[in-house]
């Protein structure tokens, strides 16, 4: 088993330009490259600020990624961005199916998966995001909703793709309210998550696909969280807008 950990920050629809280039810059100077190869660092800014961070982010090892893009490659489809365009970034990642686009902005797990399906193709890294809300989960439903999610993307993503796979399991109840799945709950979901990756393609690839968490991720539960089994890192929202809590947590 070689899975490389990842610590991914995504910074949702926060940072202007200005802040968020000094953001970025921060972050990049004091990364250590002991950091680096113990875990892959991502970052997910808004769209408009790829192209400037492009420069800051080269030869410093981290990722840069996009928070959600289209499965098109082109066409009338005003406001949005495909996956080719964020390839001639280029950026390598992009976030799929967050809990906040599903909620606020119509997206399905069919539509999900046929992102995940266009950017594996593509080459890209898919971070194809699930999770149960609070009322799901209290109603006993959490497995299903996650199998229902979690199996629409991976139907469409080709086993040769799996490389370029990443799930992050983000309940949503712990997202951006403090509290946090605790470790056994986390590494629950993950293994019914692999098993579910394992019915798809197989022990060998299931167990080489990177499972991350997020939802309130801080430097003081990071350690917990990382040390389950089966969760390869985290997705971060809140703390990855502060340098020093977001270095930390890779150091977790
Ligand atoms: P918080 O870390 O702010 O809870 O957000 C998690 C998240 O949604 C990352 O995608």
């Amino acid at each position: 088993m070689t899975r490389k950990r990842i610590v991914a920050g995504n910074w949702k629809m926060n940072t202007d330009l200005q802040d968020g280039y000094t953001l970025m810059k921060e972050i990049v100077s004091n990364v250590h490259v002991e950091d680096l190869d113990k875990c892959e660092v991502m970052i997910f800014p808004p769209y408009i600020h790829l192209k400037t961070f492009i420069n800051t982010i080269n030869g410093s090892g981290l990722v840069l990624g996009a928070q959600n893009c289209h499965y098109e490659e082109s066409g009338a489809y005003t406001g949005e961005v495909s996956v080719p365009m964020l390839k001639s970034v280029p950026v390598e990642a992009v976030i799929l199916g967050h809990s906040e686009r599903r909620q606020y902005f119509n997206e399905t797990n069919e539509t999900v998966g046929l992102k995940a399906e266009a950017v594996t193709r593509n080459g890209l890294i898919a971070i194809a995001c699930c999770g149960e809300t609070l009322e799901q989960r209290k109603a006993d439903q959490h497995f299903d909703v996650v199998a229902a999610q979690v199996n629409e993307v991976i139907a469409k993503v080709e086993a040769g793709n799996t490389d370029k796979l990443v799930i992050a399991y983000e309940p949503v109840w712990a997202i951006g309210t403090g509290v946090t799945a605790s470790a056994e709950q986390a590494q629950e979901m993950h293994a019914h998550i692999r098993s579910l990756l394992e019915v798809r393609y197989g022990a060998a690839i299931a167990n080489e696909i990177r499972i991350l968490y997020g939802g309130s991720v801080k430097p003081a539960n990071a350690e917990e969280l990382f040390g389950q089994p089966d969760i390869d890192g985290g997705l971060i929202g809140g703390a990855s807008l502060k340098a020093s809590d977001f270095l930390n947590i890779i150091r977790a």
